[in-house]
């Protein structure tokens, strides 16, 4: 006995088309059901799934990649700025490619050449660490930095309990702490510095080196030991104390990139903040920011001192662009930006 059967294209007369017995229709119909059970349960499955794990489903990772509730790397937020595997400090193994010495030796005249600066930083890793002492991203982590600029609306702020609360508070230059913690905090897990900003750091901070000529590398080596006696176009320190163990010295390759990819170029090359700022965006999963602002006249001034050069501006720096650009970060909800008062 022959029935219509149901064939890819829907129901078809027996006549037309191969015929089954009845008991394979029965078969067939009870693979179907079978079939659409699977289906089912695999659907159902993949829902629970993306409910359990609501991070999967934005960003179709694997796993988290920090601790925090957002991470940064998780917004791919570097990779919208280029060459996100630029090294931000140089190590032992880094070798600097010599275009780039050409373009870092013009930031403040250097006039000695690529060999003079290989055997200045060859000198400076007998001496100091092979690599820098970070700490790598973990499932288990969360990197929270505060980035601490020197501007004077963090006067009266009370900023200082929150900027305490972060794993690693980065501080720069001569940014005071001692009479001014109610606003700034205590903690101080990273200086960025230059020779003539320079100051001594007690025996848990790292001391973060930027370089803008060869100078200040040979000056790291000689602070450090029988004293610093080279002349700079202002007076340095010629001992510094600290930790010799966390000295990390950046990259000029990475102040390349960040004048390059994050400004356009624009300014002659960026402040010592706005590098210090996307160095953080680089070693943190979580990044708020402190201390940066003009004051109303459009100068830098700073949170503890009286300004006393009403020319200042923002030096050779482009202080507005550099502003905007972590302004507009916040407002995306990529960081956080504490203006101060
Ligand atoms: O003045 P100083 O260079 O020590 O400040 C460190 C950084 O803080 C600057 O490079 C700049 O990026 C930032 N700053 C600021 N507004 C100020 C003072 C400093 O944004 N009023």
């Amino acid at each position: 006995m022959f029935i219509k059967s149901f064939g890819r294209s829907g129901l078809t007369l027996g006549s037309d088309r191969k015929m089954f017995p009845i008991h394979k229709c029965h078969q067939s119909k009870m693979m179907s059901k079978w079939k659409m059970f699977l289906f089912l349960l695999f659907v159902t499955g993949i829902a629970v799934f993306i409910r359990t794990y609501p991070r999967l489903s934005d960003g179709f990772q694997l796993q988290d990649v920090c601790a925090c509730e957002k991470c940064l790397t998780e917004d791919n937020l570097l990779l919208h700025h280029g060459n996100t595997s630029v090294q931000p400090f140089l190590s032992m193994q880094y070798n600097l490619p010599e275009d780039v010495f050409n373009w870092w030796k013009r930031l403040q005249a250097e006039v000695r050449n690529f060999n003079t600066y290989k055997t200045a930083v060859a000198r400076m890793f007998q001496m100091f660490p092979p690599s820098p002492d970070l700490i790598e991203q973990s499932p288990e982590l969360c990197r929270s930095c505060a980035v601490v600029g020197n501007s004077g609306n963090l006067r009266r702020s009370h900023y200082g309990h929150l900027i305490d609360t972060h794993d690693v508070v980065i501080r720069m230059n001569g940014g005071r702490v001692e009479g001014f913690e109610k606003d700034v905090g205590t903690k101080t897990t990273h200086r960025v510095m230059y020779p003539e900003s320079a100051i001594d750091l007690d025996d848990t901070s790292h001391l973060v080196l930027f370089p803008f000529k060869i100078l200040d590398i040979e000056w790291l080596t000689g602070a450090f030991t029988t004293g610093f006696t080279g002349k700079s176009y202002m007076p340095v320190k010629t001992k510094i104390k600290a930790n010799k163990y966390l000295v990390m010295v950046v990259n000029p390759a990475f102040m390349k990139y960040v004048h390059d990819q994050w400004l356009d170029n624009k300014g002659k090359y960026p402040s010592t903040g706005f590098m210090t700022f996307v160095l953080a965006l680089h070693i943190c999963d979580e990044v708020n920011v402190f201390g940066y602002g003009a004051d109303t006249d459009g100068n830098w001034s700073h949170y503890w001192e009286k300004l006393k050069d009403k020319m200042l501006k923002t030096g050779v720096h482009s202080g507005h662009h550099e502003y905007d650009i972590i302004k507009q970060l916040a407002e995306k909800g990529k960081i956080q930006f504490f203006t101060g008062v």
